[in-house]
């Protein structure tokens, strides 16, 4: 950990750009804070001065959803929390969320404290949702010591992965309730693993084997009746929900309905399924359809128009990568079963790019609605606002300076992720950051990665409260901060 006070930094010239509004200011930052936003601001002596003129200055994006140094589906991701990270800020993002998976049985403090110890190499912060994976005593315990003791106030659901980490619903019922006691929100990855299960099963008895076999086997209407179920538990318990990597037109309609009917409902979307569809299974090399291999899958086109429809709608709030990354070997223990195939694409150094060529450039989005949905939001759902996703004195200094102008060709031969494959592949976008500055620092200038092992910090979060009754007929004081698009 990095404790050394860091010299005043001071951004000038720039267009400061938040959820709300934008408007041209300097913005002073001094120990790892913002101290000043405003024009003609002094620099004090001994001050670094990046010049913004003609780019935007951002809250650096938090990514709500990445798995570094996952063991899953008998192997360890490639990227750990330093190279990770390291990724996510040459991309312009300083926050992940990622998350602690327990072992079915595991007690969840224990996982928590071992996915403590690994994130400590991260360069920039982090906090972590915990995965809810079975059911017990000791589970509503540990529930409450997280939130109560260790900052931690979302928990996460599994609904697929059966034999694995897939929650029934006798413990989406429990784990819900408990959540809604302690104030904290459940997220679900939503897909109907019996029915993952059988559709791969059926695909194999049919002799497709191939990575074409992964989106067959999980079509559209398993994650949509998985999403309906969870939203239809979380309405009967007066929950908020967080749905997770919503990436079909169905699932954003379940949310779009609830939402319609006054239920607190939020829901994620990845890059990826934004912007990559589902002729990648189909491609000749094994390589290539396994590179793609995560879930849910890559959907038909028409599906991305309804995910952008969304977030311009306000249905769907926050934008995220599920950072997740397998190399060709890893990716080969499927080869001859592509239910084996590891689950994971990678995407957190070129999220924030993508979102902004594909939605600021086409006039989908307008920048403040980039930082609504790039970190804003994410900020206000998780409880991190407004420490993180606003530009303002007394928030942390973490920012990135946007260049619009400038132009950038995604590669894996260009990424620092160490993953060996890129979704995004040879993708020219027009926005880049120039520079990222983490807790006060320059991280990142035109290319030069400056980053230092160990100096992210863990990020408590506070629950919502107060908390609710045993019935949840308080679960209105649950509302976080008004998210915005
Ligand atoms: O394929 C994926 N998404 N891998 C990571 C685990 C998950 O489902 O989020
Ligand atoms: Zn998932
Ligand atoms: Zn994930």
């Amino acid at each position: 950990m990095n404790t050394a006070q860091t010299s005043a930094l001071l951004i000038r010239g720039g267009t400061v750009v938040n959820a709300d509004r934008s408007f041209r200011a300097d913005v002073l930052c001094q120990d790892g804070q913002i101290v000043a936003v405003g024009e003609g601001l002094q620099a004090p002596a001994g001050a670094t001065v990046v010049d913004a003129g003609g780019q935007y200055v951002m809250p650096g994006g938090i990514d709500p959803h990445t798995h570094m140094q996952l063991p899953f589906m008998g192997t360890v991701t490639r990227d750990d929390f330093f190279s990770g990270t390291a990724a996510a800020l040459a991309g312009g993002t300083t926050s992940i969320i990622d998350f602690v998976i327990p072992d079915p049985q595991q007690p969840l403090l224990d996982a928590y404290k071992t996915w403590r110890g690994w994130a400590e190499k991260s360069c920039a912060d982090y906090g972590f949702h915990v995965a809810i994976t079975w059911w017990g005593d000791s589970v509503h315990a540990d529930m409450g010591t997280l939130v109560r003791e260790e900052g931690v106030n979302s928990f996460k659901h599994f609904m697929a992965y059966k034999n694995a980490i897939m929650c029934d619903d006798e413990t989406l019922v429990n784990s819900f309730r408990r959540a809604l006691e302690l104030g904290a929100m459940p997220t679900v990855h939503a897909e109907n693993g019996e029915l993952v299960f059988l559709l791969q099963q059926e695909m194999k008895n049919q002799g497709i084997t191939g990575p074409e076999g992964h989106p067959l086997s999980r079509p559209p209407a398993v994650e949509a009746e998985a999403a309906q179920r969870a939203i239809a538990i979380a309405d009967v318990l007066n929950v908020p929900i967080y749905v997770v990597h919503v990436s079909c037109a169905e699932s954003a309609e379940a949310i779009a309905r609830a939402r319609a009917k006054g239920q607190r409902v939020y829901g994620e979307v990845l890059a990826g399924h934004l912007v990559v569809d589902d002729s990648v299974y189909r491609h000749p090399s094994y390589e290539v359809a396994a590179a793609h291999v995560m879930s849910p899958p890559f959907r038909e086109k028409s599906h991305q128009q309804a995910l952008w429809r969304g977030l311009q709608a306000g249905h769907l709030h926050t934008t995220a990568t599920d950072h997740c990354t397998f190399c060709a070997e890893q990716k080969a223990i499927g080869k001859a079963d592509f239910s084996k195939i590891p689950n994971g694409t990678g995407g957190v150094e070129e999220r924030l790019a993508v979102l902004w060529d594909e939605g600021v450039n086409s006039g989908r989005l307008t920048p403040s609605e980039f930082v609504a949905v790039t970190s804003a939001n994410a900020a206000k759902l998780f409880n991190l606002y407004p420490r993180k996703g606003c530009v303002a004195a007394g928030a942390d200094a973490d920012l990135v300076v946007w260049d619009p102008s400038a132009t950038k060709t995604l590669s894996v031969k260009t990424q620092h992720s160490l993953g060996d494959y890129n979704i995004f592949e040879g993708k020219t976008v027009t926005g880049v950051p120039s520079h990222t500055i983490s807790q006060g620092r320059l991280v990142y200038v035109q290319g030069d990665l400056r980053v230092e092992r160990g100096s992210g910090r863990y990020l408590k979060r506070p629950p919502f409260g107060p908390t609710f009754d045993a019935l949840g007929r308080k679960a209105a004081l649950a509302k976080p901060t008004a998210v915005t698009r």
